[in-house]
């Protein structure tokens, strides 16, 4: 299943102006094999590889993919549950709350093992989370979209069934119709669930980033997890 496989278009004329991340991935990756995954449509791995590091991209939606500008062998339209290579990597970063789409806790435990797997001994992985306890004031936006002018208004539902699971709600509004697509997404109240996934594979926690150490974020609620072994 793939869950940006209607909406994609939008979301990437919407989001693709967001920058606030950027040079905190840049310093992190800095002279570093670098491993960009859920990279959607290259917003991250495009500028990191503009800025001279050496980068490679998982993506599964190939119309994502299509626009990421990198080296045709360093990108890879894949699952990341189903990427293999002999490859290590130094740095791994999962940008823009993606790694939280896995919701099962096999696909969790066989993500981690992966990561563990392309690893290189000293290396570090950043996943980013946009925590739920912020979503209640993320911001809405207009923007511009084959000449038309888009609202966008988010929302979510935090009341399902399973506690931890759920439903990031984009909405676009164009003239008087309304485009709505939800998301799955895994909730971690804190980094015991996560390190719960770790241990098996000798990972921790490191450190965690909030707000990509940047005082100017627009919202606040976003935080990375740097992980190693
Ligand atoms: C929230 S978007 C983030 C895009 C990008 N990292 C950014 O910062 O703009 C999540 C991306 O992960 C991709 N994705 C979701 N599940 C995936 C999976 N299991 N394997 C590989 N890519 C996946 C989606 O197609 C989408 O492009």
């Amino acid at each position: 299943m793939d869950a940006y496989e209607f909406s994609w278009e939008l979301y990437k004329a919407q989001t693709e102006d967001f920058s606030e991340d950027l040079q905190f991935y840049q310093n992190f990756s800095k002279d570093c094999v670098t491993l960009d995954i859920f990279s959607g449509y290259g917003r991250i791995c495009n500028f990191l590889s503009k800025n001279n590091l050496f980068i490679s991209a998982v993506e599964k939606n190939k119309n994502f993919a299509s626009h990421i500008a990198l080296p045709k062998d360093n990108i890879y339209i894949t699952d990341i549950l189903e990427f293999q290579t002999k490859k290590k990597f130094e740095r791994i970063i999962a940008g823009y709350n993606s790694f939280c789409l896995l919701t099962e806790d096999n696909d969790i435990f066989k993500f981690f093992s992966i990561l563990k797997s392309l690893l290189s001994s000293n290396g570090k992985i950043s996943l980013n989370y946009f925590h739920p306890e912020f979503w209640k004031d993320s911001i809405n936006q207009e923007f511009f979209f084959n000449g038309m002018t888009i609202n966008y208004i988010s929302d979510y539902n935090l009341n399902l069934d399973r506690k931890d699971m759920a439903l990031w709600i984009d909405n676009y509004i164009v003239g008087n119709k309304k485009y709505t697509y939800d998301y799955k997404v895994k909730v971690y109240k804190d980094i015991n669930e996560i390190n719960k996934y770790l241990k098996k594979f000798g990972l921790k926690i490191l450190d965690v980033v909030h707000n990509f150490n940047n005082s100017n974020t627009s919202e606040l609620g976003w935080q990375d997890y740097i992980i190693g072994h």
